[in-house]
């Protein structure tokens, strides 16, 4: 994963504070380190820290660095420990090759191996370093700089994007990971996503698989991958929505949970036409398909059931990473529906990418306009859920449940029943905010904070809410929390209840509604503590958390105590709510 950000204009005053606040909008693909490198009078000064940017902020206690030319980083770690040592900039033998970089370089060993023998020193554990060698080999008299990144992005197997700094000017490349230049009035940009630059400039220069840019004072450059270049057409790509706080809330994640009723209320306004579209791309399929990861991926579970359900549908699902050994199914009539947040998390986009080389028809939900599942995509709908910045995904996959419920509803010619249930469905959920849900989980939470273990169990559609329940309540608060279908306890999950064990059960209005309190029951008798997520009291229940009945959307509202339980959870902990340990928001690599 990691953000990369990068400037050269005219001499800014306060370059490392202009880094840094670029940084700060990338920091959500990774908090394990950051660091920034500013080149002045030739010679680059290297700042890094471990951990969040606020640390790397402390370290310069106030200092400010100008410059014409400067890159910056932040990590999340995939080869070596987290360390000052490991963190980016990284750079050769010189010290004059200074290079950030997200990605995996997969033959990474080989290379380093051969450097070695040609006599580099290296000083990190990183992959990424091998590049600023690389680069440093390709280096002679007779080759240019940008020329030489080339020849050493060409040399790399996986999917990376690096940017490269050296002398006064910066050379980037991407391959499978995303990678952006903005061109603005005080200079020219590089960065890992849109966003970052949205109150620097809209005039954006996306670039293809195997494209690179030079980055100088006056110009950006395109490279294409043969080595030829030609001077950087721009897009104009406005970001209204882009900047985000906390609105008087302590952190994103209780915030964007709030959010979510509203969020409801703009998906049931989307253009009419839009979900008629995509509904009839549906219906015409020879077999769809449902990819996503994380949160999204049960979003799209969850549509597997509704689907069923409401349009009489069968849909076919598999997670991101598992989606491209199962492609030999698709043809050019198969329609591949890819959810995602940000629109970038890599397996996503690898199940996208296998997709189009059958060319079948790709159908995107994102929520991050420009992104590069959106630029894969044949038909694309924005989630409209607003930036999302908590790494725990909430009102996103809400939105996505919402889009799914009203596909699912015009498939079946019901389109404004679907409308009318996800406006009362976001009615309720205001109401259960209003009715004081929040303070019967800060009790439940104070319950169970000491617990080694929860379990969670749900049937039909709610199987996937007690999957989506349990990631967030372990993300956060580093209880370990499973989710089960419920069916599935006697066959081996419930060996593991013991007295007092919390078992959360997802009860709905709905046909699994017998079985599921069956199976709570059978729970119960084992010493289960159990806790129903329901619209009914039942007399199985030890803690009864009152849902409304939003009928086939349950899985819209049954998932919310999860989502504050979570929150709960990790501030009695004492943990960062937004900022979970080894993850990140966006998942840029393999
Ligand atoms: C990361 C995040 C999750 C998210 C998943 C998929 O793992 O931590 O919260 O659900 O990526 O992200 P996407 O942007 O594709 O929805």
């Amino acid at each position: 994963m990691c953000g990369v950000f990068g400037y050269v204009g005219n001499r800014k005053q306060d370059l490392s504070g202009f880094l840094l606040a670029g940084l700060s909008k990338l920091e959500y693909r990774g908090y394990d380190s950051a660091g920034i490198a500013v080149l002045q009078n030739g010679k680059a000064r290297i700042f890094k820290e471990v951990g969040e940017l606020k640390n790397l902020k402390r370290a310069l206690n106030g200092r400010k660095f100008e410059g014409e030319v400067g890159i910056g980083h932040t990590r999340w770690a995939t080869h070596g420990q987290v360390t000052k040592k490991n963190a980016h900039p990284h750079t050769d033998c010189t010290g004059k090759i200074i290079v950030v970089h997200n990605g995996i370089i997969e033959n990474f060993e080989k290379l380093k191996a051969r450097l070695i023998k040609s006599g580099h020193k290296f000083k990190s554990e990183t992959d990424t370093e091998v590049f600023a060698h690389l680069v440093e080999e390709f280096l002679t008299k007779k080759t240019t700089f940008p020329e030489a990144v080339r020849r050493a992005f060409r040399g790399l197997e996986g999917l990376n994007a690096v940017v490269v700094m050296s002398n006064d000017q910066i050379v980037a490349f991407r391959r499978g990971s995303p990678l952006i230049a903005g061109n603005g009035k005080y200079g020219n940009f590089i960065s890992s996503d849109i966003p970052a630059l949205a109150e620097i400039t809209d005039k954006i220069i996306l670039l293809n698989e195997g494209e690179g840019v030079v980055l100088s004072k006056d110009a950006v450059i395109r490279i294409r991958p043969d080595g030829t270049m030609g001077r950087a057409k721009t897009t104009t790509i406005k970001m209204k929505e882009v900047t985000a706080d906390k609105g008087g809330f302590s952190h994103f994640l209780i915030k964007e949970i709030f959010e979510q009723p509203e969020v409801l209320m703009r998906v049931a306004s989307n253009e009419e036409d839009e979900i008629k579209e995509a509904a009839s791309l549906i219906k015409n399929a020879w077999g769809t398909y449902f990819t996503a990861c994380g949160t999204a991926a049960y979003a799209g579970l969850a549509a597997t059931y509704m689907f069923s359900e409401i349009a009489g549908r069968h849909v076919n699902f598999a997670v991101g990473s598992e989606f491209p050994y199962l492609e030999d199914f698709l043809v050019p009539k198969s329609l591949l529906i890819a959810a995602s947040q940000s629109g970038e998390t890599m397996d996503t986009l690898e199940a996208v990418r296998a997709a189009k080389r059958h060319k079948s028809k790709i159908l995107a939900l994102v929520n991050v306009p420009g992104s590069s599942l959106e630029r894969l995509a044949d038909y694309v709908i924005h989630l409209r859920a607003g930036p999302e910045r908590a790494v725990l995904s909430t009102k996103s996959y809400i939105a996505k449940l919402a889009f799914f419920t009203l596909f699912a509803y015009t498939i079946a010619g019901k389109y404004k029943k679907g409308v009318e249930l996800i406006r009362k469905t976001s009615k309720k959920m205001a109401k259960l905010f209003n009715d004081g849900l929040e303070s019967d989980i800060k009790k439940l939470a104070k319950r169970l904070v000491n617990s080694e273990h929860v379990y969670i169990i749900g049937r039909g559609v709610n199987y996937a809410t007690a999957l989506e329940g349990a990631l967030k309540i372990k993300e956060a608060s580093y209880i370990h929390a499973e989710g089960f279908a419920g069916g599935e306890l006697k066959h081996g999950v419930i060996a593991l209840i013991e007295k007092g064990t919390p078992c959360i059960t997802v009860v709905a209005n709905d046909k699994a509604r017998e079985s599921i309190l069956s199976n709570a029951m059978e729970l119960k008798s084992r010493g289960g503590y159990i806790i129903g997520i329901s619209p009914t009291k039942e007399s199985v229940f030890d803690y009864w958390i009152k849902v409304p009945d939003a009928k086939v959307a349950s899985p819209i509202v049954s998932v919310v105590p999860m989502q504050l339980l979570a929150y709960h959870l990790t501030l009695l902990k004492g943990f960062n709510p937004d900022r979970p340990r080894n993850l990140a928001k966006s998942v840029t690599v393999k």
